[in-house]
């Protein structure tokens, strides 16, 4: 993409839906913010978007977004659902928060976090592919499946980790670097590992 593109994309803040806020959001060059039309976006104020991220609300999802939060560059936040995110959270490089999640206040996503509410379908229904399992569970639905997933507050989330669907990690928890969460986190842990364990109180 050119240096004019960019900026276009840039000053291009909300095409559709519906946006709040007390100061707009930054957007660097290339960020791509995108809320469907049914969609709502709260801002308080100072929400950075940092280069080539992109952030997109899927019909009929909101996203809350504290005061002075950032997302770094090169992040993908793609709201389906419920999303929150405190104040004074910051969101490093190269993650990835899709679905439904609340991430609380004063938080430290290390890059390359991936944290995801959704799932696929392999082994519900015996005969069919991963690809039918999924549809025929939408078909069922009306929806993907979701389990959303909750950080607390003081929250440290080490380099390269995953949050399993449906977990919940309590405030002022510390997650240890590539670790895999797939169970919740009491407060005031510090859990490694894959899958994590608990290493010791903080
Ligand atoms: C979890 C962490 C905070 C613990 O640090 P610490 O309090 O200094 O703990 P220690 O280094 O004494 O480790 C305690 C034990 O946990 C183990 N451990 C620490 N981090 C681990 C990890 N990520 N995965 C698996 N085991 C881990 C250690 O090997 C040690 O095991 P032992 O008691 O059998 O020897 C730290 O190891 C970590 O992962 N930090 C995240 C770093 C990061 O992602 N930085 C990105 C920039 S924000």
């Amino acid at each position: 993409m050119n240096n004019m593109s960019c900026e276009l994309l840039a000053s291009n803040l909300v095409p559709h839906g519906n946006l709040e806020f007390r100061t707009p959001p930054h957007l660097a060059n290339c960020a791509e913010l995108y809320v469907s039309d049914s969609a709502r976006l709260i801002i308080t104020s100072n929400f950075s978007i940092g280069q080539r991220s992109k952030v997109k609300l899927a019909p009929h999802s909101a996203l809350i977004v504290g005061a002075n939060s950032w997302i770094e560059s090169d992040c993908i936040v793609d709201v389906n659902g419920f999303a929150q995110i405190g104040d004074v959270t910051t969101i490093q490089k190269g993650c990835f928060l899709l679905g439904s999640f609340t991430i609380g206040s004063g938080t430290l996503i290390a890059p390359n976090v991936f944290i995801s509410s959704g799932k696929h379908h392999y082994n519900e229904w015996f005969n069919l592919s991963i690809r039918e399992q999924d549809k025929l569970f939408e078909e069922a639905y009306g929806r993907g499946y979701s389990n959303p997933v909750e950080v607390g507050d003081d929250c440290w989330i080490g380099y390269g980790v995953v949050i399993m669907p449906g977990v919940i990690i309590g405030n002022g928890s510390v997650i240890g670097a590539n670790s895999v969460v797939t169970k919740p986190v009491p407060p005031r842990m510090v859990y490694a590992g894959s899958p994590a364990r608990p290493i010791k109180h903080r």
